[in-house]
């Protein structure tokens, strides 16, 4: 079989669980064959050895299973960098790429020296802001060692030499939380889908860590805990940009008004509430 009938005969299979079957089969035989996604176009009348169909059909099969590309790929695009991800870390979204515009236009107006992020998972949040900006220090803070791992291997391999060791990385609890500095910007895209919700995921979601998901009774657990944590660790003068469940805006909403602080919504592209921006008042 050829490299057209090969990724003909994918598409067709993948068809059910995806919109895109042409374009991940193509991305999927590109990884299998370890050549540039172009190489499968101009070479398309190649024909693929028993091993290279065998080995591609087996990816075929995890994505029909549910698993996401990002995972089977162990990468995934954020913001134009290429981040490692493994079934240990959240697939970085698109949605938080609204988080990342509006903290980048924040440490360019007002000159923003130092970074918090909680729960850092991939580590996509700090390292973006990192590369993109003239930001001196960042804490990254997450719960798992493995998180940890991956976002240490992320820094290493998209940030210049120069910029590598403004990043730290600490093993901490969101709910336990225990610094005594105070910071320019606080950034968090905790886990915010009710328990209750976690048994009806869709089937990709379930290959995600749960404990990245999971926002206990009601999804707001982790917005408490943050701010009492920007009423310590946030400077006077400073924000924070917080992403949020796009049906429980006005419940975070509270949460930080109610606490001395005060919050304002920001919509994603599809113009869904998606991030919050808490100052004190
Ligand atoms: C929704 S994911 C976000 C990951 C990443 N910031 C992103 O935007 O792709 C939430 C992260 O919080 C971490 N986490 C869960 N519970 C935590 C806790 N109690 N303290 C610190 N981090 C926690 C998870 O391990 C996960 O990496």
């Amino acid at each position: 079989m050829d490299i057209r009938e090969a990724l003909s005969k994918a598409a067709e299979y993948l068809i059910e669980i995806t919109d895109s079957p042409i374009l991940e089969a193509e991305l999927l035989l590109a990884y299998s064959l370890e050549v540039d996604k172009y190489e499968l176009i101009t070479k398309s009348n190649r024909i693929l050895t028993d091993k290279e169909f065998d080995h591609f059909w087996q990816l075929i099969k995890d994505r029909k299973s549910g698993k996401p590309v990002a995972y089977i790929l162990e990468r995934k695009e954020f913001f134009g960098l290429d981040f490692i991800v493994t079934k240990d870390v959240l697939i970085p979204r698109p949605e938080t790429e609204i988080l990342i515009e509006l903290s980048i236009e924040y440490i360019e107006k007002h000159k923003a020296k130092s970074l918090l992020d909680l729960g850092t998972g991939s580590g996509c949040i700090p390292i973006t802001l990192l590369y993109k900006t003239e930001l001196e220090q960042a804490r990254a803070v997450d719960i798992s060692n493995e998180a940890i791992e991956i976002a240490q291997r992320n820094a290493k391999s998209l940030l210049p030499i120069q910029k590598q060791n403004r990043i730290g990385f600490q093993k901490g609890d969101i709910l336990n939380y225990n610094d005594d500095t105070t910071y320019d910007l606080i950034t968090s895209n905790p886990p915010y889908i009710p328990s209750k919700e976690l048994a009806d995921l869709p089937i990709d979601l379930s290959f995600e860590p749960r404990s990245a998901l999971d926002g206990k009774e009601d999804g707001l657990t982790f917005y408490r805990y943050i701010a009492q944590i920007l009423k310590k660790n946030m400077k006077k003068t400073g924000a924070a940009f917080l992403e949020i469940h796009s049906t429980l805006a006005e419940q975070s909403i509270k949460i930080f008004n109610d606490n001395e602080l005060q919050s304002e919504l920001y919509l994603d592209l599809a113009n869904k509430p998606r991030v919050i921006k808490v100052t004190f008042k």
